[in-house]
């Protein structure tokens, strides 16, 4: 059982750029409050990757739109991820290439417009939430929202650690790569990356992940979104 017993409905928005570290600090979370967790990227990578799937043009925004309606309801989340049509897809979203998709379809408003709906529905019974404009849109009322970041060089180190594995980029690489999609995701109109005016901000380029799980819990237990579950 969770230490942790959260309130009814609690939604918790966690932003910040590639790398800061949010979609592992979102796990640890959730499993410490008992929460589901969405990763939104996850819905951006999957629009970008079904687009070069089916040889769609990732400057042309009407026709990226209508892929992702056509997955609208064909997208089910899970605790391991998302799935569709019944096949978790999750792991086949974590290359670079998709990552570059999406952050090309993350700036188109329509695209946009449509996954808003989606992640709002899904939030309808509490969660937490990590992406880049959960704080500032898609849950501009939550109660609870942190911005994580952290220095480019450590978000270089921490992604390129996650990828050497598979793939031959050098750390150069991986940090020419994270500025140009810091950049896009920054400067874009629609929805940019940015901290909203009431999220706390969380520097992790020093912090273990359980010092900023800690730090997160402590917010949430001081404004009562949590309590200690009893034995
Ligand atoms: O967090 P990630 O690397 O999986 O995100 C993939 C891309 O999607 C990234 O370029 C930012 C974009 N994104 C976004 O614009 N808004 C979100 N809520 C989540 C991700």
């Amino acid at each position: 059982m969770s230490e942790w017993t959260a309130v009814q409905g609690l939604t918790v928005a966690i932003d910040g750029p590639s790398g800061s570290g949010k979609g592992t600090v979102a796990k640890i979370l959730a499993e410490e409050i008992a929460l589901p967790v969405l990763d939104t990227g996850l819905l951006y990578r999957l629009s970008g990757s079904v687009a070069l799937d089916r040889g769609v043009g990732l400057d042309d925004e009407a026709a990226v739109a209508n892929v992702v309606d056509s997955l609208l309801d064909a997208i089910v989340w899970k605790v391991d991820g998302i799935s569709l049509n019944g096949v978790n897809v999750t792991d086949s979203l974590r290359s670079e290439s998709v990552g570059g998709a999406a952050s090309k379809v993350a700036a188109m408003p329509k695209v946009r417009q449509k996954l808003l709906g989606l992640q709002q529905r899904l939030s309808e019974h509490g969660c937490i939430m990590d992406g880049r404009d959960i704080g500032t849109v898609v849950l501009s009322d939550a109660p609870a929202k942190f911005f994580l970041t952290a220095s480019v060089r450590e978000r270089a180190r921490r992604r390129w650690a996650q990828l050497k594995h598979q793939s031959d980029s050098s750390l150069d690489d991986v940090i020419e790569e994270l500025k140009i999609r810091d950049q896009r995701d920054r400067e874009r109109q629609h929805a940019p990356l940015k901290q909203a005016a009431d999220a706390i901000a969380i520097d992790s380029t020093t912090l273990r992940v359980e010092e900023v799980v800690d730090r997160m819990l402590g917010v949430l237990e001081r404004r009562k979104l949590i309590h200690a579950t009893s034995p």
